[in-house]
């Protein structure tokens, strides 16, 4: 195939679509279950028709998805989720090799960023798949005849999910959508495993430290902070955990690591990993008793809970000591930042592995086909995703691995379900 149903597409360069065609290749050969449904779509093509449009960040593995809605029968169209974060060469395979319009160029400024989500709603989609509201935002404060098609969307992470509550909040939301972020399967797979161990690979590549041995402090033990502590133990190091909820606290301690509160732990720590969502979780107060060489990472979304801006006025200097690791001098300590306080298993690694995107970009395509039978039926609200879509990827999944399970007899599910047994 050469070029995407929309000749106006907007992409880099494409004379790279050989190397993007190689990378998108490679993502394959990690996305077993999403290649499964794609082949079940090619045969079935239940999205016959149906125009989709992405706004997601333009990867190897986003690729292997909407090769996958096309095999379903769909015209799709992508633009970026984040600027910064688009593979130029994976945006010119797309449009040469897979018939996808794109339009998204890496580095793009914000007014280009714009008329791209823009150029993707003007097209009147029927079903949307968003990761950050963009898309959906843009068409319900468009013009109404975008949305005349609309049959529902799927958003992938938690800020989008609360601007969309948002305008359901305020009875403004046009079409149902499907929370995917909040699935179990993304929680499982993506959070604890994803995030879990390319949380610990940015820290590795940014330092090459040995784990083994060491002492790391984990500070928030939700579904991420798990995966990371998890990772941490099976690497050999001793893992304290940090809380402010009991109960999430009781299971650390029941998962066998140490629990005490921050202050106690500054003083213990080599490798501090903040996961929390919330601000200033490392701050002046800790800093001042961490031990010399200790080592301060962010895996939460946002760059506020270590508290760059209070180690700098405790430091004396600060120095880059590697490309990814800063030194601030703190008396005769030297405590050292990655990766600037960001989220360090993007900014240090690639984020999570194609075989975690597999599990949620599955997740996506079962929630289209869910959305191209179901969506004028359901509420125009935002709608947790169906247990059956869950199941299902998990399903396929094990399969993928050759792992076989049992199943209920019918005597057994009788006396599961029936209160007279
Ligand atoms: N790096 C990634 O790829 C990635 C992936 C998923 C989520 N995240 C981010 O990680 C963060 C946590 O996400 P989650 O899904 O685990 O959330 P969560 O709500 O399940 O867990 C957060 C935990 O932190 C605890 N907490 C809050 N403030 C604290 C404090 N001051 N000290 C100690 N503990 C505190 C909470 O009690 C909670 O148990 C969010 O910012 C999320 O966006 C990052």
């Amino acid at each position: 195939m050469t070029g995407g149903p929309n000749r106006n597409n907007e992409i880099a360069d494409a004379s790279l679509a050989e190397r993007g065609q190689v990378r998108i290749a490679w993502a394959d050969g990690q996305m077993p279950v999403l290649r499964s449904i794609r082949e079940r779509f090619e045969r079935e093509r239940p999205l016959e028709g149906l125009r989709i449009a992405a706004c997601l960040h333009v990867t190897s593995e986003t690729a292997n998805l909407l090769r996958t809605l096309i095999a379903g029968g769909a015209e799709a169209q992508l633009c970026a989720s984040n600027p910064l974060t688009t593979q130029d060469d994976v945006a010119a395979a797309l449009v040469r090799h897979h018939g996808v319009g794109v339009h998204a160029v890496r580095g793009e400024s914000a007014d280009a960023y714009a008329a791209h989500v823009v150029a993707l709603a003007s097209r009147v989609p029927h079903i949307t798949l968003d990761d950050g509201a963009d898309l959906l935002s843009v068409l319900h404060a468009g013009d109404e005849a975008w949305r005349a098609d609309l049959l529902g969307g799927t958003e992938e992470t938690t800020t989008g999910l609360l601007r969309l509550r948002a305008l359901q909040d305020e009875g403004l939301l046009r079409c149902p959508v499907l929370a995917v972020n909040e699935s179990l399967a993304e929680r499982t797979f993506n959070d604890r495993y994803g995030t879990g161990q390319s949380t610990l690979d940015g820290i590795l590549r940014a330092t090459n430290l040995l784990l083994a041995g060491r002492t790391v402090v984990v500070l928030g033990y939700g579904w991420t902070g798990k995966g990371v502590a998890l990772r941490a133990q099976g690497a050999g190091a001793s893992v304290i955990v940090c809380e402010v909820d009991p109960m999430r606290a009781l299971e650390a301690r029941m998962d066998g690591c140490e629990v005490m509160p921050a202050l106690d732990a500054a003083q213990r720590g080599d490798v501090f990993i903040t996961v929390t969502g919330g601000r200033d979780v490392l701050a002046r107060e800790h800093f001042e008793l961490m031990k010399d060489g200790a080592m301060l990472a962010n895996a939460g979304h946002f760059d506020v809970e270590i508290s760059v801006d209070q180690l700098a006025e405790l430091a004396s200097a600060r120095r880059q000591v590697l490309p990814l690791v800063e030194q601030f001098e703190v008396g005769s300590r030297r405590l050292n930042l990655l990766a600037q306080g960001r989220v360090v298993n993007l900014a240090a690694a690639e984020g999570h592995p194609a075989a975690v995107m597999d599990m949620s970009f599955a997740n996506q395509a079962l929630c289209i086909e869910h959305l191209s039978r179901e969506g004028a039926a359901l509420a125009a609200r935002v709608l947790p995703v169906p247990p059956e879509i869950d199941h299902e990827v998990a399903r396929l999944k094990l399969a993928s691995l050759g792992v076989k399970i049992d199943e209920l007899t019918a005597a057994q599910r009788d006396y599961l379900t029936s209160w007279r047994s």
